[in-house]
């Protein structure tokens, strides 16, 4: 199995004094997804007010003899983020003669964890997992399947994660990653009404708020950091303008925290800024899709248009 580096300890202490630094104060998102992290994340995608995964997952199961009609024979598919999902599932009961699956993850327990699972589920599928920050270039390992071409799956909206300049320039990673015939099969959400935004990314259980307070846990853990997650509040705020839900941790008062000898400071009020999650319209996507070398070939939707999945090729 190919190995990439997993994210290190020293890359988060940097990325946390870098993000601390800033004004206002902010940390990757990708941090979010350590094991407990992507427990938590799993169990935001079953909660009520969380309408992104059950809606996708119903697009899928509509039209799913159409997409996999577009993927089409011997394809290889590539899927950024955990594949232990359901849709990953539903592609690979129903993609005709499968070439094979890579998953590409940040988390490697949860990683090896589901790919072991889904090994045993399609054992007649040719797998392979990758371990790696797929924000980072990084080699993708698509060599040695009989592939007719390769289809990187990235769903769950996770491009809305990235601004604008990022999301282009990931998108023309796939791209690469995909090559010549190749394609995208991707979740967009869409844009909608403030009140069901800020619902799904502030539930009534608390378990978003958990899910980002567990960034400020993975600092004490693994820098020995002495941040208190009871003296910071869950924030999200959907910006209209910049057309993002912004997810932030707001310090309940002055303090100051510790990490690996440095103090920072925080006033009450004070937001660190966590996450963004970009809703897209159908247009300002095709934008952003064909900029970075894809064409969008088909959009299918629920009826309340609240999300989309894509099926783009490569130009
Ligand atoms: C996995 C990035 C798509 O933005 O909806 C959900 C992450 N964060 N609730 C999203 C998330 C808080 C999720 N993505």
């Amino acid at each position: 199995m190919t190995r990439s580096a997993p994210l290190s300890a020293d890359a988060l202490l940097a990325d946390v004094l870098e993000g601390m630094g800033r004004t206002p104060k902010s940390l990757p998102c990708k941090y979010l997804y350590d094991a407990r992290g992507s427990h938590l994340f799993d169990r935001i995608t079953e909660l009520e007010e969380y309408y992104p995964t059950a809606t996708e997952l119903a697009i899928m199961e509509a039209h799913l003899d159409e997409i996999v009609a577009c993927l089409g024979p011997r394809c290889l598919l590539l899927e950024y983020g955990s594949g232990s999902s359901l849709k990953t599932r539903l592609l690979l009961d129903r993609l005709p003669e499968p070439a094979g699956y890579v998953a590409i993850d940040i988390s490697e327990e949860h990683l090896s964890a589901s790919m072991r699972h889904l090994q045993e589920m399609y054992s007649h599928i040719p797998m392979r997992a990758v371990p790696a920050d797929y924000t980072t270039s990084f080699a993708v390992p698509s060599n040695g399947f009989d592939a007719a071409r390769t289809v990187v799956y990235f769903p769950g909206s996770t491009i809305g994660n990235f601004e604008p300049r990022e999301a282009h320039a990931f998108l023309a990673r796939m791209a690469r990653a995909a090559g010549p015939g190749g394609g995208l099969l991707i979740g967009v959400d869409l844009e909608k009404d403030r009140a069901t935004v800020e619902a799904a990314y502030n539930d009534a259980q608390g378990v978003t708020a958990a899910f980002n307070k567990n960034l400020l846990r993975r600092m004490n853990r693994e820098l020995g950091a002495t941040f208190d997650p009871e003296t910071f509040r869950h924030r999200a705020v959907y910006n209209l303008e910049e057309g993002r839900i912004e997810m932030s941790l707001v310090s309940a008062c002055d303090q100051t925290v510790r990490v690996n000898g440095h103090h920072i400071r925080f006033e009450e009020g004070e937001p660190i800024c966590v996450e963004y999650s970009y809703k897209f319209t159908l247009e300002r996507f095709q934008g952003l899709a064909e900029r970075a070398g894809f064409a969008v070939r088909n959009v299918w939707m629920d009826a309340n248009r609240l999300f989309s999945v894509q099926y783009l090729t490569v130009l």
